[in-house]
């Protein structure tokens, strides 16, 4: 079989594996059996390239979910709880009255269980991917103190408007950050909206794939509307066999996260939305929510909505502000509008109740 047949193979199958033993699964080129969602089974041929990692998924309900938890306790982060973890920082005033916010980051070579019994060699900001949501207002000064705590240089750059030194390209100010070795990124946060930060150490796809990235909220100085309700979400993906093609899709790292934990919300409730997407090696992302429509501010950068709609498209590095609240209860499916990455785990449940 030609290589790359195979690893087209490897994607398409790599969620469909059965419930049976099927996580842990040793390395190398086997046969394997497939209990199928039909109840039979059928031989799957494993990608040699990689040793296999295999979900457990449980496709009896409408759409398929993971069945199980990953140790959110070990990963040393819970995808739910990233929805509402805003980082203000250490707060102080400079002289100026200028409002400081400043930020320890350690980048972090850890392994992640990114589904249950799936490992992933990742690289973290601060141990987790995502990594930590910074928030701040408009004109605030902002520093990064930012370790290397890895066995390879990094860098963090930062989206948003900043001088050449600060933007954490090689090359730039002090370039890549060796490992062992420290640098405060400082800026003043502008513009407004809704931006983020990653790696840029080269090769790049890498070092973003690994899990180098991480929301970056500017508040507008007068504040956004009132929402009662605010969520992060950063869709992404993960390599997991390293052959440059994600094998799962998720928001906040782990597929189906929010099909086993739904986020409570109530009818008549705003709700809005920090969407990211970092997702690499596919060139586009979405989101549709069902049973609704939502207002969406393309960065975040204007008070003024320019869709109504129930589906947007991201590429890499865009994102934006969604807004909505539900009229009736009920438990209602988001979920990537590229089917293939719904299937794969970007999909979740909003549980609305009165
Ligand atoms: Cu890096
Ligand atoms: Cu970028």
């Amino acid at each position: 079989m030609a290589e790359s047949e195979q690893s087209r193979i490897s994607r398409r199958d790599f969620l469909k594996v059965g419930t049976a033993g099927a996580a842990g699964l040793a390395g190398g080129a086997a046969i394997l059996q497939r209990a199928g969602a039909e109840g039979g089974s059928v031989e799957w041929l494993q990608s040699d390239r990689q040793p296999l990692c295999a979900i457990p998924l449980d496709r009896t309900g409408p759409v398929p979910t993971v069945m199980g938890e990953v140790d959110h306790e070990k990963n040393g982060f819970d995808p739910s709880e990233i929805l509402t973890d805003f980082d203000y920082g250490k707060v102080t005033t400079l002289p100026s009255g200028q409002t400081l916010r400043e930020y320890e980051f350690v980048a972090i070579e850890k392994e992640i269980e990114v589904a249950p019994g799936v490992p992933f060699p990742a690289w973290t900001y601060n141990g987790r991917i995502p990594g930590p949501t910074i928030r701040c207002t408009e004109g605030d000064r902002i520093r990064i103190h930012f370790s290397n705590g890895t066995t390879h240089p990094h860098t963090i750059h930062f989206h948003g408007i900043h001088p050449y030194e600060m933007d954490g390209v090689p090359g730039a100010g002090p370039g890549d950050i060796d490992p062992g070795q420290r640098f405060t990124y400082e800026f003043d946060a502008e513009p407004f909206g809704l931006h983020l930060y990653h790696c840029h150490t080269f090769p790049l796809a890498k070092h973003i794939a690994k899990g180098l990235y991480g929301t970056f909220i500017v508040d507008p100085k007068r504040g956004w509307p009132a929402a009662d309700q605010e969520f992060v979400m950063v869709q992404n993906g993960i390599d997991v066999d390293f052959d440059e093609e994600n094998e799962i899709y998720a928001v906040n790292t782990v597929p189906f996260h929010f099909m086993g934990n739904p986020i409570p919300i109530k009818v008549g409730e705003k709700v809005r939305i920090f969407l990211v997407n970092i997702l690499e090696f596919d060139p586009i992302n979405s989101f549709h929510l069902h049973a609704n429509f939502f207002h969406y501010y393309p960065t975040g950068t204007s008070l003024t909505p320019t869709e109504f709609t129930d589906t947007i498209m991201q590429a890499q590095a865009q994102r934006g502000i969604v807004e909505f609240s539900y009229k009736f209860p009920g438990q209602f499916m988001f979920h990537a509008h590229k089917t293939e990455f719904a299937e794969l785990g970007w999909t979740g449940l909003f549980d609305v109740t009165e």
